[in-house]
């Protein structure tokens, strides 16, 4: 998967020995750029823009995301802790399926908990009820999959076939939205407006029955906004037309496109070898610095030189 990354910004520049190694390094004033597209879309379009943890968790920016989004969007307690202990705002938690002995502190910690089924809600209504009548406030989402794949890896699309991620959208019914508050469906990777409004042309069909019922609509991630090439005026009058049809508040939950160049991993070559092909052995590792290269998987930008 190429990254679709855009340029080296103030990196090209940087000197590399003026940090530890290894060291990922986050250039504050392009981390600010890239929130004010993404504070400029929410104020525009009137919707929730949540800063997705798990693809750019930096907590020590965090004051800094928090002047210019609503919130975090968590994937579990540590995370949900997390955002509490040092994000401002609003937390939204999806987790594919919660442990009883975590929902307590979830549901505490949370505005909202979306979960992968309705048969899983069910089965917390328990720890559901007597949270809220411990006077904790949050509201329930589920999280479906609108079985519509647009993703360029299909290992790494919610939409596959046979995902585990999200509710099948066919299989929702009238006795499932009476469980819930809102909607939330999170499809895209890296993408651009296109596959978001035809994804939501597939929900929207599942969905319309339903819009007097549903408070909110988290749209998940994967919209690569602050990308200069993003449809971002479009983008605005997709959000406004859906609020309008709907009737729902609307969220976004980006991650790569708060950070999106704003930062580099640095790391340093302590030996070279040959065996067959030039071999290094460095500091940083795949699995310990960039997980997503061996998941998804991405690819460094080939574009940029290596210094
Ligand atoms: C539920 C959910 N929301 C938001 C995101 C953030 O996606 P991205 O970093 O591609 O914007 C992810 C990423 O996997 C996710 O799983």
């Amino acid at each position: 998967m190429e990254t679709r990354a855009g340029d080296p910004g103030a990196f090209a520049q940087f000197d590399l020995s003026r940090v530890d190694s290894p060291a990922f390094v986050v250039d504050a004033a392009r981390l600010r750029q890239n929130l004010a597209i993404l504070a400029d879309i929410r104020d525009r379009a009137g919707i929730k823009v949540l800063a997705a943890l798990k693809a750019f968790s930096m907590w020590s920016v965090a004051p800094i995301v928090g002047e210019y989004l609503d919130g975090a969007c968590t994937s579990g307690l540590w995370e949900a802790r997390l955002a509490s202990e040092f994000y401002d705002g609003e937390i939204a938690t999806y987790c594919a399926a919660y442990k009883p002995e975590d929902l307590d502190e979830i549901l505490r910690l949370s505005d909202h908990v979306i979960f992968n089924s309705p048969q899983q809600i069910v089965r917390c209504s328990a720890i559901i009820e007597a949270a809220r009548a411990r006077g904790e406030s949050f509201d329930i989402g589920l999280r479906i999959n609108p079985l519509h794949p647009e993703g360029e890896v299909p290992r790494y699309d919610p939409c596959a076939p046979h995902s585990r991620l999200g509710f099948p959208i066919d299989q929702l019914t009238a006795e499932h939205m009476a469980l819930i508050d809102g909607i939330h469906m999170h499809t895209l990777c890296e993408q651009d407006l296109e596959p978001l409004k035809r994804t939501w042309d597939v929900a929207f069909d599942y969905l319309e029955p339903y819009f007097d019922e549903i408070k909110w609509i988290n749209l998940g991630g994967g919209h690569h906004i602050t990308r200069a090439d993003y449809q971002r005026d479009e983008l605005v009058e997709f959000l406004r037309d859906l609020k309008d049809d709907t009737g729902a508040e609307v969220y976004l939950e980006p991650g790569e496109a708060v950070a999106l160049d704003a930062g580099i991993l640095v790391g340093t070559v302590l030996d070279l070898g040959e065996n067959g092909m030039p071999v290094a052995i460095v500091d940083i590792s795949a699995t310990c610095h960039m997980p997503d290269v061996i998941e998804a998987p991405y690819r460094r930008d080939r574009r940029l030189p290596l210094p």
